[in-house]
């Protein structure tokens, strides 16, 4: 029989709350697909408990070891193909994506960032949007191309800050939407 079920794989090097939020979703019937590997390049992560709590295979690798960018995510490449994956979802991955990854993965690399994008594009997007003064926050999912979180936006949500929201209180809503629109963007992409 076929198996109609796209399978996804997700690229995280932290927590993985987003991890988390996508299982639940495919768990709740809310997003069709199947985690076929997490993809983690730091060993102490605890989104690798997460995975395996799931029974979700692991491909955990130390970026040192390699002798070259080229070379890691050639390994990772052909583990991607060897499972039939069809979009790599990043969810927290500190990495950017090299050309090995992105000529075998065109269009069919997404990540989610917790700011408006174009602005506070990097890694500390939010502290960096709040020290700055905003008082509208959101969170991007784009396409994922060579530049850092330069790709084609495919959606956003923002919110506007009330008085007094410490980054704290900022952190947890901006967490709370990307919970949300993560999983509903990936049903639209791997269903249109
Ligand atoms: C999220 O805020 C995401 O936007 C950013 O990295 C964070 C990952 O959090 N790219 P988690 O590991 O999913 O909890």
């Amino acid at each position: 029989m076929t198996n109609h079920i796209p399978n996804i794989a997700i690229f995280a090097s932290g927590s993985g709350s987003n991890f988390q939020a996508i299982a639940d979703a495919i768990q709740n019937e809310k997003l069709e697909a199947s985690i076929a590997l997490l993809v983690c390049d730091n060993s102490q992560a605890f989104v690798i408990e997460r995975a395996k709590k799931l029974q979700i295979e692991t491909l955990v690798f130390n970026p040192k070891s390699f002798p070259s960018k080229v070379d890691f995510e050639s390994m990772i490449a052909q583990k991607l193909i060897d499972l039939n994956v069809q979009l790599i979802v990043l969810a927290g991955y500190m990495r950017i994506i090299g050309e090995t990854l992105l000529k075998q993965f065109p269009n069919r690399i997404v990540n989610i960032h917790p700011a408006l994008l174009p602005s506070f594009p990097g890694a500390h997007g939010i502290k960096d949007a709040y020290d700055y003064g905003v008082k509208v926050f959101g969170v991007t999912v784009h396409f994922v191309d060579s530049g850092v979180d330069t790709g084609t936006i495919i959606d956003q949500e923002s919110f506007k800050m009330d008085n007094f929201m410490t980054i704290d209180e900022v952190e947890e809503q901006i967490h709370k939407i990307e919970h949300q629109i993560y999983p509903k963007v990936l049903q639209k992409l791997l269903h249109r």
